[in-house]
């Protein structure tokens, strides 16, 4: 079969005649039209419907390709077919007037009409920054921030993150996200620490499944983009877009790596990072984004720079000629103008008709743009896939943004095991400025963005997860100072931490501690006496060890996003703690840059992170009396064995006591010959203690009298030394004593 390819030499040799006498090449005489060129034809290898379209552009064309305009900036919407742009773009809180996900794809679409009505109807490709879900769009999924998700150790589950933004991002049009940061954040003191995987490169790299999650999405696929390209998180002083100063041996081992893991998974698209290299500006430096990015790791996708960051190269405002040439001529493919457009195309075509750049550089960036949007599958279906609209907030999202949150939480100190706290009995207290704050919790890039705080999209705020688990099974009291709080409370929590911010706008150059608000809300909370649970939303570790020992339990929460019953899930024992450090905590701002193997003697070393010592307590009786009464369930996993165990036991019986209430954890130990299989201790108080809530036993209280009998995952106590151990909460006036005697199946202990 004769191939239906003409020669491209032929199509632009027919077309250059054609426009030069003015001729419009009819159909099927000599000349392919636009609707049956071989472009169009989605049968053929990509490489063939590039080279066909590439050889139809004019210099209009191609340069329209190379150029990202904010949808904001756009003189008319018309000006997407007048200047052939290739790509618009929403920065930070760019929305439409209407922030609801149809009007996103209504906008998405109507831009795409623009472009598709241009004689070769190349489609434009949409970018925007959803970091953590699709966060610009009011409703939408938020997840945890990156640090968070570095924390969570689980690339899975970052896989899946990936997936599950894809799903809601196509949902409203868009194509192409600007996502993930793979800097490694070496200074806490960087305002973008938050956007960080971790501090260390291994981590950083297992954690680009993302890019699968994004890229591999099936119909719901979108472009991913590695960044900040390269060295954006280990800038002196962790000033943001400051100068990166390390040998290039360093820079490889620490920053390069994550983006050679990205690339090996087809990432579509790589950032250049505002930041120097000693001394360097990125976006100008050729060796290490065409010899070392496309050369060495060979990148086949395009290169972007970061917003107007062409402008930076002379360090002047605004760009000039020289810059777009430095740029382009670096290896940049596409400039994120944002905004004068129009000048940017007239200045890059007068540098490519000066000679100054090669139109073979021209040529290599649309190819590398063009490929993109054919993989994509824009050419076949520009417009919405409106069937993931709906996919935008769904519960299944929200499920798995919940799942991420439980994962990445930090258990960092549990004095006398106070966590998990009691489903049931007494009253518990809440406070702190992010404890009822959506827009607290889920930081920077969020709707806006720097973010904001306050009830800024929906979701569920770590109070109110508090409420939802607890229900009616004790009393939650809520005061964002900690005003009300007295000794009748059986724990606080204090949900503190940092207000949002973005980028530069969240260096820290000064202190990294709390603000004057949470101190004060803490020294509230501790005059109280009530045991302290700290929850701290931040968007990197911060400096509070000068607190620490007035905390009784101390959790990195980061910044989860909007599904804060998560964090709740964790403080109640419906999961258990298993997040790990990804950034090293240090024990004073001073130590910054503090990172592992550095030497320095931080507060909590990189990957540290508690687990509960007992398992999550067990759920108790629905409507639990006032004093325990006998609950049918659970029952021990056998009838404690009649015989008492020979060789006796030791029980260790240790409170955590403040004000009228306290926390008793007992730790049974079997020095016998042979295992108990279910167990029953009983001791007497002496004074007036009353019993409001129990974990990993049934406890029950008749006057002085108490008996605690095994759940069923411990009633079994191995001989020679085995233990079991279970908890519980109570109030008392007066004295707290430990009870005198135990007995345990009816034989006495010896009391450690
Ligand atoms: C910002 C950020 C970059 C973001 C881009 C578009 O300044 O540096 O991460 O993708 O501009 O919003």
């Amino acid at each position: 079969m004769t191939s239906r390819l003409r020669p491209p030499w032929i199509i632009a040799l027919v077309t250059l005649l054609a426009a030069a006498l003015g001729v419009v090449p009819a159909a099927g005489r000599g000349v392919a039209r636009a609707a049956d060129a071989p472009y169009k034809d989605p049968s053929l290898p990509v490489a063939t419907r590039v080279d066909d379209l590439l050889s139809r552009m004019s210099l209009d064309d191609k340069a329209g390709q190379m150029t990202q305009a904010d949808r904001g900036a756009l003189t008319t919407v018309s000006d997407v077919a007048a200047y052939r742009l290739g790509s618009i773009l929403s920065g930070g809180g760019s929305a439409p007037s209407s922030n609801t996900p149809s009007s996103w794809a209504d906008m998405y679409d109507n831009f795409q009409r623009q472009a598709l009505s241009t004689p070769l109807a190349i489609p434009m490709i949409y970018g925007i920054d959803a970091v953590h879900g699709h966060n610009n769009v009011v409703g939408a999924t938020i997840f945890p921030h990156n640090i968070g998700l570095g924390a969570t150790r689980d690339p899975d589950l970052v896989e899946r993150v990936g997936r599950a933004t894809a799903e809601e991002v196509s949902g409203t049009g868009i194509d192409w996200t600007f996502a993930p940061c793979l800097c490694v954040a070496r200074n806490d003191r960087w305002g973008r620490t938050y956007e960080s995987f971790s501090e260390d490169p291994q981590l950083v790299t297992q954690m680009t499944t993302i890019v699968d999650g994004f890229q591999k999405a099936g119909n719901a696929s979108i472009l991913a983009t590695a960044k900040h390209y390269v060295g954006d998180g280990g800038t002196t002083g962790g000033r943001d877009q400051g100068n990166t100063e390390l040998s290039e041996a360093d820079l490889r081992a620490i920053h390069l790596a994550p983006f050679k893991a990205a690339v090996q998974r087809g990432v579509g698209s790589v950032m250049v990072s505002y930041s120097s290299w000693n001394g360097a500006r990125m976006h100008g430096n050729k060796y290490l984004i065409t010899d070392v990015l496309k050369g060495e790791l060979g990148f086949k996708g395009f290169v972007v720079t970061d917003w107007a960051g062409i402008d930076q190269l002379d360090g002047q405002t605004g760009f000039t000629a020289n810059e777009i040439t430095t740029a382009i001529n670096a290896g940049v493919d596409m400039v994120m103008v944002p905004n004068d457009y129009k000048k940017f195309i007239s200045l890059l075509k007068q540098e490519v008709q000066a000679g100054r750049i090669p139109t073979s550089r021209i040529d290599d960036a649309n190819r590398r743009i063009l490929t993109k949007k054919f993989e994509l599958g824009l050419f076949e279906k520009p417009l919405t896939d409106r069937s993931y609209t709906s996919t935008v907030g769904s519960a299944a999202h929200r499920a798995v943004a919940r799942e991420a949150v439980r994962k990445s939480l930090v258990l960092l100190k549990n004095a006398g095991n106070v966590l998990p706290l009691a489903k049931t009995g007494g009253k518990i207290f809440v406070a702190g400025k992010s404890a009822d704050d959506i827009g607290n919790q889920s930081g920077g890039w969020t709707i806006s963005w720097q973010g904001s705080s306050g009830n800024i999209t929906t979701g569920t705020t770590i109070l109110q997860g508090i409420r939802d688990l607890v229900g009616s099974g004790a009393q939650v009291t809520y005061n964002r100072d900690g005003s009300g709080i007295d000794s009748s409370y059986r724990a606080a929590v204090a949900v503190v931490g940092e207000t949002p911010y973005a980028e530069g706008q969240g260096d820290r150059t000064g202190s990294m501690g709390l603000d004057s608000t949470d101190l004060a809300t803490l020294q509230r909370l501790k005059a109280s006496g009530v045991p302290l649970v700290v929850v701290l939303v931040s968007g990197r570790p911060l400096d509070i060890a000068g607190q620490l020992d007035q905390w009784n339990a101390l959790v990195a929460a980061w910044l989860p996003g909007t599904e804060g019953r998560g964090v709740a899930d964790m403080l109640f024992g419906d999961s258990a703690p298993s997040g790990r450090l990804p950034m090293t905590w240090p024990r004073s701002a001073d130590q910054e840059p503090i990172n592992d193997g550095d030497g320095k003697d931080a507060l909590f070393k990189y990957g540290y992170g508690l687990d509960y010592t007992v398992p999550p307590p067990q759920s108790p009786p629905a409507s639990p009396s006032p004093s325990p009464s006998p609950s049918p369930s659970p029952s021990p996993s056998s009838s404690p064995s009649a015989s008492p165990p020979a060789g006796g036991c030791l029980v260790t019986y240790r409170t955590n006591d403040w004000g009228g209430g306290y926390t008793a954890d007992i730790t049974i130990t079997n020095r016998s010959s042979s295992a108990v299989n279910g167990w029953r201790l009983q001791w007497t108080y002496a004074g007036n203690q009353k019993i409001t809530g129990y974990w990993n036993a049934v406890v029950t209280q008749s006057g002085q009298q108490v008996t605690a009998s095994n759940a069923s995952y411990n009633g079994t106590i191995g001989a020679n030394g085995g233990t079991a151990s279970f908890g519980f909460q109570g109030t008392y006036s007066g004295a707290n004593a430990t009870p005198a005697a135990f007995t345990l199946n009816g034989a006495a202990c010896a009391v450690g």
